[in-house]
């Protein structure tokens, strides 16, 4: 197998008055095509601060990540969003759907950003949406759908791109046990079907859906 991604020797802090605040200390791991992996951490341990640097949305002061074969920190921000849009999908606790489009059109969306014309992206997106048993929803607005649905439009909007990496901050941490439940074993189908996951989340319940757990204390990063 090979690797997905490689963070080494990662470090991040804030400024906190004179000092700095150290939030990531010397973080490294990898994670190899086709894994499912849960980072599990506590509230400040570092979660976030971790997730928008997998997630090429933030830089870290020191370190090296190599997402796919391209080395992250070397890219100017255009091409970094470039990278975002081409290689991650991304799921949030709240699901981030936009409110005044209906169904189809937030799944569309990532498309559409691509350039895609509506022509090309509509089916592509239905096709995605279907997957995700929602082809009878396409219509709704997200308020119309359960919290479940939501999420699995965001899924679907998250995998419309074909992404190399599902990347998914407490993806069940708005939604009851059961429905919860149903969301982890989703993406346990999707990274059966060859999905690289990487879900972030401070519930051991949660965190062990996945096939490897990593430990987050204090910006500090161990393996379970
Ligand atoms: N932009 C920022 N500026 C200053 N401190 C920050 C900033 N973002 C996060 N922090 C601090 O970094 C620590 C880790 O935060 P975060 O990554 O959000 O952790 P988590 O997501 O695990 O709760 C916390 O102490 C937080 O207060
Ligand atoms: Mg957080």
């Amino acid at each position: 197998m090979s690797d997905m991604l490689q963070l080494q020797d990662i470090s991040k802090s804030y400024p906190m008055g004179e000092e700095r605040l150290q939030v990531l200390k010397h973080v490294c791991f990898s994670v190899q095509k086709g894994e499912f992996i849960s980072i599990l951490g506590a509230s400040g341990s570092g979660k976030s601060t971790l997730m928008n640097i997998i997630g090429c949305m933030d830089t870290a002061d020191s370190g090296r990540y190599q997402l796919d074969g391209t080395d992250v920190f070397r890219l100017e921000p255009g091409q970094l969003a470039m990278l975002r849009n081409h290689k991650i999908g991304f799921i949030f606790q709240r699901y981030h759907l936009l409110p005044q489009y209906n169904v189809l059109q937030n799944v569309m969306m990532p498309l559409l950003l691509r350039g895609l014309t509506h022509r090309q992206a509509e089916p592509i997106a239905r096709e995605s949406l279907a997957r995700m048993g929602l082809e009878d929803r396409l219509k709704h607005r997200p308020s119309q759908l359960s919290g479940g649905q939501q999420q699995r439009v965001a899924i679907a909007r998250a995998l419309v791109g074909r992404p190399a990496l599902l990347l998914a901050d407490e993806p069940t941490g708005a939604l009851d046990t059961a429905t919860g439940r149903e969301i982890l074993r989703l993406f346990q189908e999707l990274n059966r079907q060859g999905h690289t996951i990487i879900q972030i989340t401070h519930d051991l319940t949660v965190a062990q859906a996945a096939s490897r757990v990593l430990h987050l204390r204090d910006g500090v990063l161990t393996a379970q």
